[in-house]
């Protein structure tokens, strides 16, 4: 179980600070799979980077709940391979020397078949289409066994083809070995398509919440998700009271 409380971060840009969260309290069940949508600059990568540990809040906690701190493993929105290593040796660098070559060779064999490139473990990454390069990276996450897997807008750059078969991808592997999963996106669709959960940041403020209630794979055309979709949009697209609530709005900022 994941819980933030009321997690904030504020940013000092030349002197000016910058909220790029405020106020987010949620609860993650383990193995569960939640979104983060919105607009671009509302708080996503910021709140994927205090869950991950990389950047600490200005307020707020996150407890992971009793026992050890999970293993966490982290997909940005470009695939980052090392550009000189293999499809496999950049899958499993980060076993190298913690363990046996020989679980090495099952973990990284076992990985690259899950996401389907088992035949292109001697390839160099600069031989890769966009949407390879990132089955590469969610398999270099995979590898470590994440107790906790964090996606930042990974399929982002991907032409829509690749983008469907990734998301049913990304579905069917955390069916296979459920870790929790939060998935960051733009994309609404993209959210309602795969989130369990569905949270709605707007301004650095949590504005919505979803539960989804459709069985996996899911269809973008069914009507109970095209709804969910236009409700979360209409959430996301009111107008927000500008922060703090408390002060009289003197000028109406103009998104
Ligand atoms: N390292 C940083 N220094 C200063 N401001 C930052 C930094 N990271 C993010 N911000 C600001 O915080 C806000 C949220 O950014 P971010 O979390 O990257 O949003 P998103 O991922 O949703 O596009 C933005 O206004 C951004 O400019
Ligand atoms: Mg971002």
């Amino acid at each position: 179980m994941l819980e933030l409380r009321n997690i904030g971060r504020r940013y000092d840009v030349a002197g000016r600070a910058v909220v790029a969260l405020e106020h987010i309290s949620v609860t993650l069940p383990s193995g569960s799979l939640t979104t983060v949508v919105g607009r671009s600059g509302c708080g996503k990568t910021t709140l994927l980077r205090i869950l991950a540990g990389l950047t600490a809040p200005s307020e707020g906690t996150v407890s992971h709940g009793a026992g050890s701190p999970p293993k966490v493993g982290v997909v940005f929105q470009e695939a980052r391979l090392m550009p000189w290593l293999s499809v496999f040796d950049n899958v499993c660098f980060g076993l190298k020397g913690r363990l046996a070559p020989e679980i090495i060779e099952q973990r990284c064999s076992a990985v690259l078949e899950l996401v389907g490139l088992e035949s292109f473990r001697a390839a160099m990454p600069a031989q890769l289409s966009g949407g390879m390069a990132q089955r590469v990276a969610i398999a270099r996450a995979l590898v470590m066994e994440p107790d906790l897997l964090l996606l930042d807008e990974p399929f982002a750059a991907l032409d829509a083809f690749t983008r469907r078969a990734m998301q049913n991808e990304l579905v069917d592997i955390w069916q296979k070995r459920r870790p929790t999963i939060v998935f960051v996106t733009h994309d609404v669709e993209e959210a309602v398509l795969l989130g369990q959960h569905v949270l709605e940041l707007e301004r650095g403020r949590l504005v919505g919440q979803d539960a989804i209630e459709a069985a996996y794979p899911r269809d973008p055309t069914d009507p109970a998700v095209t709804q969910y979709r236009r409700r979360i949009l209409e959430r996301l697209l009111a107008p927000q009271p500008s922060s703090p609530p408390s002060t009289p709005a003197l000028s109406q900022e103009t998104p």
